[in-house]
């Protein structure tokens, strides 16, 4: 298997070669989304990308264009969508649902049935409490500690974590 970066321009080129897959290696979920758009393929042409030392449980759903990093965690009946990054020795537990483009920072722990709506992005060594909703688009600030559900499309951060600022509504890709 070989491995190599291509700028968008010329991932055109590689339409005419079999066994192409694709992964779009970019922390920022709103960047992710857009390239996806543009580059307009199909689900089964993304690569899952899950390192050897990651742990991921048998009945785990794992989405197209996924990421597992080194020493992950991902317990049973988690739900991983299409383009989630789930970083460096994060422990995702049992029935997270972690919505398309969501990006998981290193060290992070999200309790169970914990759900992170599309494109949220939660910064490194962040707790996320058992039951715990983050909205779509919102940022969770490094280390915090999330007790309660947090709305979309805002920055929320500490320790218990609250809402520190709202920002524009992402054009969210669909
Ligand atoms: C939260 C974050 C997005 C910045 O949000 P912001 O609203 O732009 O915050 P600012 O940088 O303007 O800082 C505003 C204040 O909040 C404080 N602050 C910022 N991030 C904080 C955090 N995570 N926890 C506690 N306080 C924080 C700042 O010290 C500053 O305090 P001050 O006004 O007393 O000086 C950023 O600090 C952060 O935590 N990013 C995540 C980084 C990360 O985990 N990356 C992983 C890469 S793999």
């Amino acid at each position: 298997m070989t491995f190599f970066c291509a700028p968008l321009s010329f991932i055109k080129e590689l339409e005419h070669l079999e066994q192409v897959y694709y992964f779009i290696a970019i922390g920022n979920g709103e960047i992710r989304q857009d390239i996806s758009k543009r580059l307009g393929l199909i689900a089964c042409q993304y690569a899952t990308i899950i390192h050897p030392t990651a742990f991921v449980d048998n009945n785990v759903i794992l989405g197209a264009g996924v990421a597992v990093l080194p020493h992950a965690t991902i317990h049973s009946a988690a739900q991983i969508r299409n383009h989630v990054i789930i970083n460096s020795a994060s422990i995702i537990e049992h029935k997270n649902s972690l919505e398309d483009f969501v990006s998981i920072s290193p060290n992070t722990t999200l309790c169970g049935a914990v759900t992170v709506e599309r494109g949220a992005f939660v910064g490194a060594g962040t707790t996320v409490v058992q039951g715990v909703t983050i909205g779509e688009g919102t940022t969770i600030g490094a280390g915090s500690l999330v007790l309660k559900n947090i709305p979309s499309n805002c920055i929320a951060y500490g320790s218990p974590a609250k809402v520190m600022r709202y920002t524009r509504e992402r054009t969210a890709v669909r």
